[in-house]
């Protein structure tokens, strides 16, 4: 199988292309910083592609996917993606339009490149890590919610749109994570999930391509909840005692 997981160099993207590649697939990942690949991981893994691109730039995206398939790619996982990381009152604009950026134009950028590769064929798949933050609007994590809510709707849109072409999609909804992305949070991160363990989890969703994937199963429990509660009574309740401000 061909796999190109961007945002592969570190996180969940990384624990993940090492599972595709240990079962001897071809995987590409992609990042801008590729000094953050694990060392000595292209001696090891000689079916390891890394490519340096940035996903908000279209162009050097299309290129790497293009490079990498060769018109046949079987799996595209869109897991490039930034949080603000500290949760504040005042939002910060500036982050708060790379978040956008990175988690919304880098999806769809990822998502333009496997297409081109995969609708022609007829077949693939291609997937994205949302995250269980889109379920709700988070308190003090504004455009982060409302990135990951983007993804959620996209990814529910193109299942059903890309199924007359035979193209699965799938949505990965994860809570809490210990990779660099949350080890830099100054909050509780309740249920915390190693991420070799997400990566093995995120893997069988992909392997039963499974249209949505929250996990874990005490998070998915809690968002159930939260989403369908009357919406004065969650802004009540969030206001309150859980959300965790930094500031
Ligand atoms: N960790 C969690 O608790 C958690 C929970 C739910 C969802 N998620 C989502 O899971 C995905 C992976 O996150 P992670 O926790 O594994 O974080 P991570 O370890 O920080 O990994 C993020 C990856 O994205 C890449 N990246 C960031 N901006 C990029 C850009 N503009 N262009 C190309 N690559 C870029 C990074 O590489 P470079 O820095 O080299 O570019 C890195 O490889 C993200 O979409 C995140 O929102 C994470």
């Amino acid at each position: 199988m061909k796999v190109f997981i961007t945002g592969g160099t570190t996180g969940i993207g990384w624990s993940l292309a090492k599972i595709y590649l240990e079962e001897g697939h071809q995987v590409a990942i992609c990042g801008r910083d590729l000094s953050k690949v694990e060392s000595g991981a292209n001696e090891k893994y000689k079916n390891l592609t890394c490519y340096k691109v940035d996903v908000t730039n279209r162009d050097e995206v299309l290129a790497a996917i293009d490079d990498f398939s060769k018109g046949e790619l079987d799996l595209l996982v869109a897991s490039a993606g930034r949080s603000v990381g500290s949760k504040t009152r005042t939002p910060n604009f500036e982050a708060a339009r790379d978040v956008i950026n990175i988690n919304v134009l880098g999806v769809l950028n990822s998502f333009e490149g496997a297409l081109k590769n995969m609708l022609p064929n007829k077949r693939g798949h291609i997937a994205a890590i949302a995250s269980v933050a889109g379920m709700v609007g988070l308190p003090g994590a504004s455009s982060y919610s409302a990135s990951k809510a983007a993804v959620l709707k996209l990814c529910e849109s193109f299942s059903m749109d890309l199924h007359s072409e035979n193209i699965k999609v799938s949505c990965i909804a994860p809570g809490f994570i210990d990779t660099p992305l949350t080890q830099k949070n100054d909050h509780s991160m309740p249920w915390l999930m190693s991420s070799e363990k997400a990566a093995r989890k995120i893997k069988k969703a992909l392997d039963r391509k499974l249209p949505l994937f929250v996990f874990p199963w005490q998070m998915k429990t809690v968002m159930f909840i939260l989403e369908r509660l009357p919406r004065w009574m969650y802004r009540f309740f969030m206001q309150l005692p859980f959300a965790n401000y930094s500031k």
